[in-house]
């Protein structure tokens, strides 16, 4: 599996820490956040990571920043992406299982890096369901294409 990891400055720690725990399990990893300190806007690592996910240039994204909430909501700007912002690995679950959560974020100020790991295990076996589900993450869909939900 393919994942697009991408950061700002508070998280570059974080981000070489969980791409060497994944790398190690054997999963890809492609890099499109900052490696250096210096101050570095979380839109753009959101945005990069982001368009690899819906392009398929990866299977599935995570994004690191202070909170993981600002790189979360940037993400979820982007056509095609449920980014599930999560600080403990039962939501992170239940973002893939119930939501089909596409790219995982979390905050590099919030979480330590053995939590971090929990989330991102969490994450990448779950499965989505399928059933219900689908048809919730539909009407998402449908919401994003202005398909006139309410009105249902
Ligand atoms: C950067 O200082 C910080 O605002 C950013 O990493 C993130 O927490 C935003 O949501």
């Amino acid at each position: 599996m393919k994942i697009g990891i991408g950061n700002d400055h508070s998280a570059v720690e974080m981000k070489k820490e969980i791409s060497a725990y994944l790398q190690a399990k054997g999963y890809e990893i492609i890099n499109y956040g900052t490696d250096s300190t210096e101050s570095y806007p979380y839109p753009k690592a959101a945005a990069a990571v982001a368009h690899a996910v819906v392009d398929k240039e990866v299977d599935c994204g995570i994004l690191i920043c202070g909170t993981g909430i600002g790189i979360g909501i940037a993400a979820n700007k982007v056509k095609g992406i449920r980014c599930a912002t999560c600080s403990e690995p039962y939501s992170a679950k239940l973002s893939k299982m119930h939501n089909n959560s596409n790219i995982l974020s979390f905050g590099a100020r919030v979480v330590g890096i053995e939590l971090a790991k929990m989330i991102v295990d969490s994450w990448l076996e779950a499965e989505f369901e399928e059933g219900r589900h689908a048809r919730r993450v539909k009407m998402i869909e449908e919401i994003e294409n202005n398909e006139g939900l309410m009105n249902k």
